[in-house]
């Protein structure tokens, strides 16, 4: 298994170009099975989680075609072709590798009128349940089935569009519905919807293939079903949560990066909290610059929330750097249950954080040391990358394949601006 050793003390210079968000591209690739037309989709990073969820498309019959790009600028283009009448299984297999693999029930039952999906089960970060899921499919007229850890999921004559809230904000099951209701019967109004960027993504490219929707970025989408979509071309939009472990990279390094190929916006939430702990984060005609001159860092309070607030996908990343900044920070985890990993993690490179309840407390201002480390999910892991950038001497960090799900040519990036970073091959 790869390792990546990480030898702390660098100031990081350069530019990053920041790639296509692996969360937007895994739901526009389940939206491949919703017609027979074929949909390109350019700026897909080249992630393990992409392969993965292009062998699920492959097992149910879509034909993929992968053209990586040459350039460090732009990303993939893939390009998926779905047959008249798809596969309905996604296996156990499937989906146990990747929970977004459950992203192609709602394209499936739509379509197909019945689709046979693993459970996705709990994973390292929370229980995760797919109750929203079933629930939306159920109001449009699914009738759902547990059997044998699959879901078993028909609407012999067609979904129904439906009004359906969302008792808590959940971005996958927020995919699931608009992919089902565009090719629903009639109108569905999904409120309380999330509004990640990656699922504005989603229903922009679904309305370049015919679909109908109103209300993208916000709460509530209003969704006139279609008798069927066609083809069409798409660019994933960049990812928001590589864009913000690198600014935080800057920050911890002290360092100057501009990263090309992305907005401010996209990290909204993150700007102020870099701001306050005495980063400078600026817009530029390519994307955004993030400069931490010599000064030392200052703790400051984060929360986890939906988007438009501190994502949780950042909160690992964020909370390596309060452990380098003076003064004592406030990290209150609320998506997922289980999502302080890194923790006894980065307390072995010399952190001072307790955990009490959904809050981590972090005592800054600590020399970080390098150390071998590990992380069970890919942010925490990511986050012991960034803590190695600031520690002395050498961080390994093993299991790396976490890593290559969510964080493309991660070395390469960090290594141009001059990080002494390298993949230790086994
Ligand atoms: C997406 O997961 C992302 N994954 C996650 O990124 C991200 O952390 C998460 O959204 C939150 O932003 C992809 O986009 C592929 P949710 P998802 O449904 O859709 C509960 C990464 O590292 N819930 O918004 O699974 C759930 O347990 C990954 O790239 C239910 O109770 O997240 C959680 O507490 C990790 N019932 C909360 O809602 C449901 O049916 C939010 O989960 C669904 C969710």
């Amino acid at each position: 298994m790869d390792r990546i050793r990480v030898t702390g003390g660098r100031r990081l210079k350069g530019e990053i170009p920041i790639s296509g968000a692996k969360n937007a591209a895994l739901p526009l690739m389940a939206a491949a099975l919703l017609s027979e037309g074929a949909l390109t989709l350019s700026n897909v990073p080249n992630l393990a989680d992409v392969v993965y969820m292009a062998d699920v498309l492959r097992q149910l019959g879509v034909a993929v075609a992968w053209q990586m790009s040459g350039s460090d600028h732009v990303g993939g283009v893939l390009k998926l072709q779905s047959p008249r009448r798809s596969q309905s299984l996604a296996t156990y297999d499937a989906v146990r590798k990747m929970r977004a693999s459950f992203l192609v029930l709602g394209p499936l039952v739509a379509r197909n009128r019945e689709a046979m999906v693993s459970l996705p089960g709990g994973c390292a970060i929370g229980a995760r349940p797919v109750d929203l899921h079933l629930k939306g499919l159920e109001a449009m007229g699914a009738e759902i089935e547990l059997t044998g850890g699959y879901v078993f999921a028909r609407a012999p004559n067609g979904l129904k569009g439906a009004a359906y809230e969302f008792p808590t904000v959940s971005v996958g099951a927020t995919e699931n519905l608009l992919m089902a209701a565009s090719l629903a019967h009639g109108e569905s109004v999904l409120k309380n919807a999330a509004r990640e960027p990656e699922i504005g993504d989603l229903a922009r490219c679904l309305v370049t293939m015919g679909a109908k929707i109103s209300g993208i970025d916000s709460s509530t989408l209003v969704v006139e079903g279609v008798k069927e979509l066609h083809g069409g071309q798409h660019a994933v939009l960049p990812d928001r949560i590589e864009t913000g472990t690198y600014a935080i990279a800057a920050a911890i390094s002290g360092g100057e990066i501009e990263l090309t190929n992305t907005s401010l916006p996209l990290i909204g939430a993150l700007v102020p909290l870099l701001r306050n702990a005495g980063a400078e984060i600026d817009s530029t005609a390519f994307g955004v610059t993030v400069v931490r001159n010599g000064h030392s860092m200052r703790a400051t309070d984060a929360t986890t929330e939906p988007f438009p607030g501190f994502p949780t996908d950042l909160q690992a990343q964020y909370m390596a750097l309060m452990a380098t900044a003076d003064g004592e920070s406030h990290i209150r985890e609320t998506i997922f249950e289980n999502r302080f990993m890194h923790v006894p993690e980065l307390l072995r490179m010399g952190a001072e954080i307790r955990v009490e309840g959904d809050t981590a407390i972090v005592t800054g201002a600590r020399k970080l040391k390098g150390a071998p480390v590990m992380a069970t999910d890919l942010r925490a892991s990511v986050s012991l990358v960034l803590a190695g950038l600031a520690a002395e001497g050498e961080t390994v960090v093993n299991r790396v394949y976490h890593l290559d799900r969510g964080f493309e040519r991660i070395e390469q990036k960090l290594k141009a601006c001059g990080a002494d970073i390298e993949r230790l091959k086994e």
